[in-house]
C-alpha cells in the first residue's frame, strides 16, 4: 500500500497520491491539475514521474488505447513503490497482461462474469446478506458495520465464486482478514505466503476432483486457448480474492455512510426502490474508490490531452477527478439519482474494465437495499467528520462505521 506519508517532497511536480480531506469532495490538487491547459506530471512515492490524466475524455482515450500497457514489470510502469514490481516467478494474472495474451485469458473466464451470471447469483447473495443482517440484529449495539457487514458479505461471496469448501471458510476468512489488515510488512508477507499456500492446495484439490465454481470449471477446460495452467490459476484465485473483496467492502461501507448521512436520499430510495440501480451507479461515480488500477505505460509515442507521451513513460488515469469532470457530468459534485445511463469510469474502461462489475452492481444493490429495508432505525453513532477513512490506502474506504438502531 502506498502511504502518503512516504511521498517525497517535490518542488517541480505535485506529489501523488493526494489525500481526500472530505469523503464527499475531490482531493486538494485535482481541480488544479484538471484545469491546466495540458496534461501535467506527478511524482510518485517511488520517485518515478508519471503523466496524470484528469479529464474524462483523456482518461477514456488512454484506457481505450492498446498502445498503453498494463505490464507492471515494464521499467516505465508507474508503480507507487519499487517493491510492488512483481517477482519474475509471480504470475500477474489478468491485471498485468496485455493483448493478445490478455484477450484470450479474459475470454476464458468472462463467461462466469456476465450480467446473466450476476442475475443467477442474486438469490445466494440475498441469503448471505440476510444472514449477516440477522447476526447484526442479534449482536450488541452499537456495532461496527464494516466488521459486521461490509467486510464479510463480499468475502463470503468470493468464497462461493472460487469454491472454497465450507469446512475451510473460517480459516480462509481469518487469513484473508490478516492479509488485508496487516499492520507490518512482515505480517503481510507471512499472511500472503499462507494464503498462497492455501490457494495452491485449493487448485490441486480441484484438479483431483473438479467442482462447479469459477476455478473448478477452468480446471476442466485446461488446454483450451487462454485457460490458465496450475500456476496461473493459483494467481487468478488470489487476484479474484484481492479484486473482489476490499473494493466491495469499501463501497458498501461508504454507501451506507452516505445514506445514513442523507435522510433525503434514503427516503427517495425507500419510497421508490426502482431507483436503487441509479443510486448504485452514482455511488460508484461519486466515491470512485479504485483509482490507481488505471495506471499504464506507453509502448509508443502517443498524443493525449494536448501532450506527447513518449514511449516508456507512465500515465495514471485519475478517475476520481475524471468522474467529477463538469464537461461530462452536469453539476458533478452533487449526488444525483437522475443521471440516466451516463456511466462513469469507476470500473475503468477498455480491455481491462472491471470483470466483476455486473456482480458488483448486483451485490451493492442487494446489500444496501436490504440493509435499509430490514433495519429502518439504523443510524450513525458519530457524525461523518469524526469517522476514520483509508486516506493512506490505494483504495478509498472506511476503517470503521459505528452504527446503532
Ligand atoms: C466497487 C467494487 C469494484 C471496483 C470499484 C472495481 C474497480 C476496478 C477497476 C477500476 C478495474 C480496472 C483495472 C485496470 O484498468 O487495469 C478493475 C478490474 C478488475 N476487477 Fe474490479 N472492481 C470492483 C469489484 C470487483 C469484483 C467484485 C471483482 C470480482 C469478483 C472484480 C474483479 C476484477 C478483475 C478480475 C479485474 C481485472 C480485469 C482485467 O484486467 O481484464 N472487481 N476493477
Amino acid at each position: 500500500m502506498a502511504d502518503a506519508a512516504d511521498i517525497p517532497e517535490s518542488t517541480d511536480h505535485p506529489s501523488y497520491p493526494m489525500r481526500r480531506t472530505c469523503p464527499y469532495t475531490l482531493p486538494d490538487g485535482y481541480r488544479e491539475l484538471r484545469e491546466r491547459p495540458t496534461m501535467g506530471k506527478v511524482r510518485l512515492p517511488s520517485g518515478r514521474l508519471a503523466w496524470a490524466a484528469t479529464r474524462y475524455e483523456d482518461v477514456k482515450a488512454m484506457l481505450g488505447d492498446n498502445r498503453f500497457s498494463s505490464d507492471l514489470r515494464h521499467p516505465g510502469y508507474p508503480v507507487m513503490m519499487d517493491h510492488q514490481v512483481p517477482a519474475p516467478e509471480f504470475s500477474t494474472s489478468l491485471v498485468g497482461m496485455d493483448p493478445p495474451e490478455h484477450t484470450l485469458a479474459r475470454r476464458a473466464v468472462a463467461g462466469d462474469f456476465t450480467p446473466r451470471s450476476a442475475r443467477q447469483l442474486r438469490p445466494r447473495v440475498q441469503e448471505i446478506v440476510d444472514e449477516y443482517i440477522d447476526r447484526l440484529l442479534d449482536g450488541p449495539r452499537p456495532a461496527d458495520l464494516i466488521e459486521a457487514f461490509a467486510n464479510p458479505v463480499p468475502l463470503l461471496l468470493i468464497c462461493e465464486l472460487i469454491g472454497v469448501p465450507f469446512g475451510d471458510r473460517d480459516f480462509f476468512l481469518r487469513i484473508s482478514h490478516t492479509v488485508m489488515n496487516a499492520t507490518t510488512p512482515e505480517a503481510g508477507v507471512e499472511g500472503m505466503a499462507e494464503l498462497m499456500g492455501y490457494m495452491d492446495k485449493l487448485v490441486t484439490d480441484k484438479e483431483r476432483e473438479p467442482t462447479d465454481d469459477v476455478i473448478g470449471r477452468l480446471v476442466v477446460r485446461r488446454g483450451e486457448p487462454g485457460v490458465p495452467d496450475h500456476r496461473d490459476l493459483v494467481a487468478m484465485a488470489f487476484m479474484l480474492l484481492m479484486a473482489g473483496h476490499e473494493t466491495p467492502a469499501n463501497l458498501i461501507g461508504l454507501g451506507a455512510m452516505m445514506l445514513l448521512d442523507r435522510p433525503d436520499l434514503r427516503k427517495a430510495l425507500i419510497d421508490d426502490p426502482s431507483r436503487w440501480p441509479a443510486a448504485v451507479d452514482e455511488l460508484l461515480r461519486y466515491f470512485t474508490i479504485a483509482e490507481i488500477a488505471n495506471s499504464r505505460v506507453a509502448l509508443a509515442d502517443v498524443e493525449i490531452g494536448g501532450v506527447r507521451i513518449a514511449a516508456g513513460e507512465g500515465v495514471i488515469g485519475l478517475t476520481v477527478g475524471a468522474n467529477r469532470d463538469p464537461e461530462r457530468f452536469a453539476d458533478p459534485d452533487t449526488f444525483s439519482l437522475d443521471r440516466g445511463d451516463q456511466r462513469s469510469l469507476a470500473f475503468g474502461y477498455g480491455a481491462h474494465q472491471c470483470l466483476g462489475q455486473h456482480l458488483m452492481r448486483m451485490e451493492l444493490e442487494v446489500a444496501l437495499s436490504t440493509l435499509f429495508a430490514r433495519v429502518p432505525g439504523l443510524r450513525l453513532v458519530d457524525p461523518v467528520e469524526k469517522l476514520r477513512f483509508k486516506e493512506e490506502h490505494v483504495n478509498y474506504g472506511l476503517h470503521a462505521l459505528p452504527v446503532t438502531w
